[in-house]
């Protein structure tokens, strides 16, 4: 019997003899299976040796084959040892793992802020890494830095006053934040973030044992004179803002402001992380530079990733700083992962330097400016009581204020039980939110499904007691 198809079926009979045999059981010879299956000696011999390694047979020497003693089922171990061994550690919320469910093939997803693959440049990136795999130096070691022309290129994007020295490759924008929050800071620092703020920050910052600072934040930014307070109360030395169309709400930091929050961190000897998230996706002029742009002495250190311009899987980040800070985050980071697959960084100077790539952004634009407008329109029609704190000039989220009467756990659950998949607000504040929320992203659904997601909404909302 030489057949694949035919020998995977007898080898699957002869393992269920097996199974059905107690262990310690004695098999039949080796002649008695081969006349049983009509096998040839060689594949008889092939087979129960595959079934030893699996740990189905043992053999002894001189005696014969035996079925192997049965472990005791997985579902019976005890594991309650690893309560003691783990302790009481509390940093871990489980926010950030909701937030990267993947939805369901037919759900509505206004949770996810990437771009959905009719948006992704999927012709550039396979032209991209068909080039990047067939390079010889494809799989060997860069400096630990990163890519010199990728650094150069990110560099160049912080409108002049950085150079490729000074940036670092990480593995995306979250790495990015783990390593400034983990490296620049002990357990117990405390740390100033914009509130509300992007969950993913809160979530580092807890893991890494920070003290959470929230300040608050309106449409132009954060709050300066809070913020001055904040850094004299707390001693903060680091504070983490978006200041364009920042996630979840929007906000650009005003021009005035930007001059009053470097005035407060220089006052204080802190440092700003810039993280320029959405720097791509202005949606009609675009907004000013980066604060980075206009620091002379080292207080801003800027972070720009891929993921969102590009596609979730595009795992490369840039993280820029001047001073001994750089050091510092550059050990760290070696400490942490060594550094980024060189493959994917070539891919990513490939795709960023194509001529494509302004055309990939400019149709993303229109696409988002499209899928905003609609979302947007849906919610002032179908929406009553429920108010937009603005309709941001870029980025993918608006952030909805529910009335005050909804809680946006409960708005949230019932809408994924209808298949519509919504951001609960209260994840995107470090503290308790002072009003209920819900942030719907257009960057992954059509109009139409957006338009279908409010309608359903608003029969949740309507169905609500008032
Ligand atoms: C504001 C902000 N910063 C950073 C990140 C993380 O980016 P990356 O996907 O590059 O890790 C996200 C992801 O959603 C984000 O919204």
């Amino acid at each position: 019997m030489n057949d694949d198809s035919s020998s995977a079926v007898v080898a699957s009979r002869i393992e269920g003899l097996i199974q059905s045999m107690p262990p310690g059981s004695r098999l039949p010879s080796y002649r008695e299976l081969q006349q049983r299956y009509r096998l040839s000696p060689a594949t008889v011999q092939r087979m129960l040796a595959d079934l030893s390694r699996r740990g189905l047979l043992v053999t002894r020497p001189g005696s014969g084959t035996y079925t192997a003693p049965r472990r005791p089922s997985a579902a019976a171990a005890d594991v309650s040892w690893q309560t003691l061994a783990l302790g009481a550690r509390t940093g871990l919320s489980p926010d950030l793992e909701r937030l990267l469910e993947v939805t369901a093939p037919d759900a509505l997803p206004l949770n996810s802020g990437f771009l959905d693959e009719r948006l992704q440049p999927l012709g550039l990136l396979a032209a991209a890494g068909a080039r990047a795999v067939r390079r010889p130096q494809a799989w060997n070691r860069l400096p630990p830095q990163g890519l010199p022309e990728l650094r150069a290129h990110f560099a160049a994007e912080t409108a002049g006053t950085m150079a490729g020295q000074n940036v670092l490759i990480t593995p995306g924008g979250q790495a990015a934040l783990s390593a400034v929050f983990r490296h620049l800071c002990a357990p117990g620092d405390p740390v100033i973030l914009e509130s509300p703020t992007y969950v993913g920050a809160i979530a580092v910052a807890r893991a890494a044992g920070l003290t959470l600072v929230p300040v608050p934040g309106d449409r132009d930014g954060i709050q300066p004179d809070v913020l001055e307070d904040a850094l004299a109360r707390t001693g903060a030395r680091l504070v983490y803002l978006q200041p364009r169309y920042s996630n979840p709400a929007g906000a650009v930091l005003a021009p005035a402001r930007r001059d009053a929050v470097l005035e407060a961190v220089a006052r204080h000897g802190a440092f700003v992380l810039e993280d320029d998230w959405m720097r791509d996706f202005y949606l009609g002029l675009p907004s000013p530079p980066p604060m980075a742009s206009m620091d002379d002495d080292g207080h801003v250190i800027y972070l720009r990733s891929l993921s969102k311009p590009v596609a979730p899987g595009m795992r490369v980040a840039g993280l820029a700083a001047r001073g001994p800070v750089l050091a510092r985050l550059r050990r760290g980071r070696i400490s942490d992962d060594l550094f980024v697959t060189p493959v994917l960084q070539q891919i990513a100077l490939d795709v960023l330097t194509a001529p494509g790539w302004v055309r990939h952004l400019g149709s993303v634009r229109r696409a988002l400016r499209e899928r905003r407008d609609a979302l947007a329109a849906a919610i002032g029609a179908m929406l009553p009581g429920c108010e937009l704190a603005a309709i941001p000039a870029g980025g993918v989220h608006l952030w909805l204020r529910l009335p005050d009467r909804l809680s946006d756990v409960e708005v949230a659950d019932a809408a994924a039980a209808r298949g519509v998949a919504v951001s609960q607000g209260r994840m995107s504040f470090p503290s308790e939110p002072p009003g209920q929320y819900l942030r719907l992203s257009y960057s992954a659904a059509e109009p139409p499904a957006l338009v279908s997601a409010v309608q359903i909404l608003a029969d949740i909302l309507a169905a609500e007691p008032g």
